[in-house]
């Protein structure tokens, strides 16, 4: 069976856990379980980093121990991630005893390879990032990430002779394109790798100044720097170094794994980490996964800043599933992101209260109100059945390979393409008038496609809304069958998973709405009545007025005029039509629409439209789309939108 190891950061524990851990922590958790559901053993790490001055100083002003203190807030990480529906599989402290062993050995192991050295050094140190900055690395002064003056300070201590791999390094990285990813972080790295001879890391601090520390194997006057004891968690958390030749052990299983990280500690985990495994002769992690930072009004969420959020409390509020969709939805893997409570309320109720947990309710009591909520059989099929039951097989795949490559907002998107899909499928063929016309059996068909093609979603959404996920499977009479390869392709390559005749849920209010409250106050879920079974909705006619929106969101848009310069069929899809679009920029984009039914590409070379310009890229069947033309839908025909303006005019 394969193997999968994804870690977090080990947190300091100088301060309670926010927002920010808790995104890199549930990120972790849902990779984890997305490799389960590929059938692979997979293994989740987190834990607590609790060395170094950081602690010392917050233990100081607390008025403890350090042991105490470290203890306490150990613990509240711990007891926090069960309750955001974290399955980590272990918490690391690196106080605990086989920890410390483990890095004394590391130590030793460089040190008799001559590796590490006594020598004197001076820099500036901030307390902070508990490093040394060189004058270069300082801006105006200041430490680039705290903007704060660090102590110059000068003394004797241990280098490692990181220097030594920088080539070695330097040419691992440029052999394996990802092994920092996104791309951006891979060309800091190199960046920094390129800027010069790397300098040697100070790997121990003189116990005259600090006592809270590893102490050298080799010199009792000293501990190990903190960061060389934290980076090693990520291989003693697996039994090493005792179990290194076991080829049964936990770290010949999972080492090498992957690491995930936010920006911050780039250089820790893109240079000393993986010079360490080199000169202890290890393999090197897998991938170093980065992301960016959770903003609010534009500043990092961060501790010291004092502009946190408690991820607690926002998941209690909010509803646990709904608070992780929205961190994975929300956040594009790799960039900035910013949170506030409009935001959530806005994302959940569109996206979940609105799209998929009313298609949910309306399907399920539709079903309850014209076969007495038992599953009905398919019948004959029709081309609107295929096209939808095709946009779901779509939406599928591009899911599983969109989350496996990190593109979490990408590929719950191309998941989201279906669930509008099926609720537009409701609004076109109007089970309501094929009741009232007695058409049972094509009632039955159009309420059996929903509902094959709802379970569908409803399994693969399991990684990112654990809860959610079991609830709407079992809402259609399927308990989560257990993980494995042969059930994910079970799902995706088959279009029938459901019993005919058996009888289902009746109702279902998964996702209430959340409504938007004045100033600071959080909005509280608004408690909707549950629809009793036997009280169906009422015919729906037309289609639903969509919920309003906050002028601001509209204001998001880049909508802009767009002159088609080509157009061609889709390589691989008969619906599809690829453009290439001038909007004004110093390249046309190229992008996909699904209007080929309804236009032949000779038609539309040299015609203005109108784009989304801001949409992020994604694939549609092997194509990228970077961007979405407007179209307006009347009966079975579509208009194109357009304007009678230059190509990149912005509309508003
Ligand atoms: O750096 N947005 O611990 P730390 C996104 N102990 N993620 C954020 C964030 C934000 N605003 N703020 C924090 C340390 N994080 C070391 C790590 S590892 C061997 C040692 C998350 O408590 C993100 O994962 O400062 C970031 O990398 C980490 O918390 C830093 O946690
Ligand atoms: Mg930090």
């Amino acid at each position: 069976m394969k193997s999968y190891y994804i870690t977090t950061p080990i947190y300091y524990v100088n301060a309670r856990p926010h927002l920010g851990h808790a995104y890199s922590t549930i990120v972790a958790d849902t990779l984890k379980r997305f490799h389960r559901m590929l059938g692979e053993n997979a293994r989740m790490q987190t834990g607590t980093d609790e060395h170094g001055d950081k602690i010392v100083k917050a233990a100081t002003a607390a008025g403890v121990s350090p042991q105490a203190f470290v203890d306490d807030i150990a613990g509240v990480f711990r007891d926090l991630w069960p309750r955001l529906g974290i399955e980590n599989d272990g918490f690391i402290r690196t106080t605990d005893p086989a920890h410390k062993k483990a890095v004394q050995v590391l130590l030793q192991r460089l040190y008799d390879k001559g590796d590490i050295y006594f020598g004197e050094y001076g820099g500036h140190y901030c307390y902070g990032c508990e490093r040394f900055y060189t004058e270069k690395e300082l801006e105006n002064g200041l430490c680039p990430q705290h903007q704060t003056k660090p102590e110059y300070i000068s003394e004797k201590n241990y280098f490692f002779k990181m220097s030594k791999y920088q080539d070695a390094l330097r040419q691992h990285i440029l052999d394996n394109p990802d092994f920092i990813r996104p791309e951006r972080y891979r060309n800091e790295v190199l960046a920094m790798l390129e800027g010069g001879v790397l300098e040697d890391l100070c790997i121990s601090r003189p116990k005259s100044r600090l006592t809270w520390g590893i102490e050298l194997p080799f010199d009792k006057d000293y501990v190990s720097y903190v960061w060389f004891d934290a980076l090693a968690n990520y291989i003693t958390a697996l039994g090493w170094p005792e179990n290194e030749n076991d080829e049964s052990g936990a770290y010949k299983t999972f080492w090498p794994g992957e690491h995930l990280v936010a920006k911050d500690i780039l250089k820790p985990h893109g240079i000393f980490w993986p010079t360490m495994l080199m000169a202890a002769g290890l393999p090197l992690y897998r991938h170093l996964n980065v992301h960016g930072y959770w903003l609010v009004k534009d500043t990092k969420m961060s501790k010291s800043l004092g502009n946190v959020v408690d991820p607690l409390k926002a998941a209690e509020h909010f509803g646990l599933d709904a608070f992780r969709y929205f961190l994975l939805r929300e956040m594009n893997f790799g960039s900035d992101a910013s949170y506030s409570p409009e935001a959530i309320i806005t994302r959940v109720n569109a996206d979940l209260a609105n799209d998929l947990g009313n298609l949910f309710s309306r399907v399920l009591s539709m079903n309850a109100k014209y076969f007495g909520g038992k599953i009905p059989a398919l019948g004959e099929q029709l081309e609107a059945d295929d096209i939808l039951s095709e946009a779901t097989d779509n939406g599928a795949a591009n899911f599983v390979q969109l989350f496996g490559e990190l593109r979490f907002s990408q590929a719950l998107d191309a998941l989201w393409t279906p669930i509008r899909a099926m609720n537009k499928y409701v609004d076109e063929q109007a089970p309501w008038a094929l009741a009232k016309k007695g058409e049972t059996e094509r009632l039955g068909t159009v309420i059996r496609t929903l509902l094959e093609n709802m379970y569908k979603v409803a399994y693969l959404l399991w990684p990112v809304m654990p809860g959610a996920s079991a609830a709407m499977q079992a809402q259609l009479g399927r308990p989560q069958p257990p993980l494995s390869e042969d059930a994910l392709n079970d799902v995706l390559r088959y279009r029938m998973h459901l019993r005919t005749g058996m009888e289902i849920a009746s109702a279902s209010n998964l996702f209430p709405r959340l409504e938007m409250e004045k100033e600071e106050a959080p909005a509280k879920p608004k408690k909707e009545k549950k629809a009793a079974p036997k009280e169906a909705p009422k015919e729906e006619a037309a289609p639903e007025a969509k919920a309003p929106i906050e002028f601001a969101d509209f204001q998001k848009l880049d909508l802009r005029v767009g002159h088609i310069l080509s157009a061609k069929q889709h390589p691989n899809a008969d619906k599809l039509l690829c453009f290439e679009v001038d909007l004004g920029e110093e390249k046309p984009r190229q992008i996909v629409s699904g209007i080929a039914a309804h236009f032949k590409p000779e038609e539309l070379a040299g015609r203005k439209v109108v784009v989304v310009a801001n949409l992020p890229p994604r694939k549609l069947r092997g194509v990228e789309s970077q961007g979405m033309i407007l179209t307006a839908e009347f009966g079975d025909s579509l208009a194109l939108l357009s304007a009678d303006a230059p190509a990149g005019s912005s509309i508003a």
